[in-house]
């Protein structure tokens, strides 16, 4: 049974598939509202969340299904120092689809490695989010009638931005995509971002720091919240914590047709005053996401997928390499094993299969 972990998991097919879908539960609610009676949906979210959890929940009540789950750590077993892959295996008892919210990276693949039900990512520490980058791409391809030949600009927090880590993997795939990299050094995109997608698919990118200097040339700006959550050290936070703030004046230099996403929630990066301006996408961009999740627990319920993610074709090493970022999920899991998978396997070059951490590998 296959999940979904990243999203370079479906293939464009499978991301146009999901938006044809989703396209047709908007326009025809009531053909889906039984088609998950009986099912049952686990949200078990280890990190807060508004959107993700509660659209989830949404998605499958409008579906017929139902949801149990847990929407902090604190109030299960975790917190009596229950594994990721012994949750994972009772939730397996009880219900057939799991959506997991961890704050370590890779904590949804150790759940799906355990299971035979689909496991979806909901977000795992500063890594990945493939179903906000789902939500991102309807909510482009709504607005702009297109996924290729876009100018899109990513701006703020590109270090720990896990949705912007997602969204730029699927943009890879499209023809015609210029990415504008907007943000202070610090919070730069993490190097498996630039050297195993930007570069090796050559995507076509710049970076800067001005907002204003870039705004112009976009068709989409996608803000972003600095997440204070993953910062080590707080007075950096407070230091960065207002790199940018988009305004009405900073719209005024934009297309008339550019669109704002945000993942959401915003902090204080987008003026409030932007709200009802046309070009602000952000809250379409929640109600879309509910949809584009509806047609996803369809497909994965259907077993639309075959199981073919990457690292099942790359060279592997078992703890011969480890993993040594604190944020991994092989620094809390019992007995993982440390497995990375050869991406340049010629300069030596593994990344960790749960969080991507580099690794040279001398023979
Ligand atoms: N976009 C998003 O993941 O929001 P939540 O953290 O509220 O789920």
């Amino acid at each position: 049974m296959r999940s979904l972990i990243d999203i370079l998991d479906l293939s464009v097919q499978d991301i146009d598939e999901l938006i044809a879908l989703a396209t047709d539960i908007i326009e025809n609610p009531g053909k889906y509202s039984d088609k998950c009676r009986g099912k049952k949906l686990a949200t078990v979210f280890y990190e807060p969340s508004t959107r993700t959890r509660m659209s989830f929940e949404a998605a499958m009540y409008e579906l017929g299904g139902n949801v149990l789950g847990f929407s902090e750590a604190s109030s299960s077993s975790a917190s009596k120092g229950e594994s990721v892959a012994d949750t994972a295996r009772m939730l397996e008892c009880y219900v057939d689809i799991i959506a997991m919210r961890h704050p370590k990276e890779g904590a949804p693949l150790v759940a799906s490695n355990n299971v035979n039900i689909p496991v979806i990512n909901a977000g795992d520490g500063g890594h990945n989010h493939p179903t906000q980058t789902l939500a991102d791409l309807f909510t482009i391809s709504r607005e702009k009638g297109r996924l290729n030949n876009l100018t899109v600009g990513f701006c703020g927090d590109l270090k720990y931005g896990r949705t912007v880590h997602s969204l730029i993997a699927a943009l890879s795939r499209y023809t015609g995509i210029k990415i504008v990299l907007i943000s202070p050094q610090e919070l730069r995109i993490p190097s498996y971002v630039e050297y195993d997608i930007l570069k090796k698919y050559n995507m076509d990118y710049v970076e800067t720091e001005s907002l204003e200097d870039s705004i112009g040339d976009l068709d989409i700006l996608y803000m972003t919240r600095i997440q204070r959550e993953r910062f080590s050290d707080f007075d950096e936070y407070e230091r960065l914590k207002d790199s940018y703030i988009l305004t009405p004046e900073k719209m005024e230099k934009a297309k008339s047709d550019m669109c704002v996403l945000h993942p959401l929630p915003r902090v204080n990066e987008i003026s409030t005053k932007i709200d009802k301006d046309p070009r602000a996408c952000y809250f379409k961009q929640a109600l879309n996401a509910k949809y584009i999740r509806m047609a996803l627990i369809l497909k994965l319920l259907e077993g639309a997928y075959e199981n073919n993610r990457t690292e099942k074709c790359a060279e592997l090493v078992v703890n011969e390499l480890k993993c040594t970022n604190p944020r991994c999920i092989t620094t809390t899991e019992q007995e993982l094993d440390h497995i990375f998978k050869g991406t340049d396997v010629e300069n030596g070059i593994y990344r960790c299969i749960y969080c991507e951490k580099k690794k040279t590998r001398i023979k």
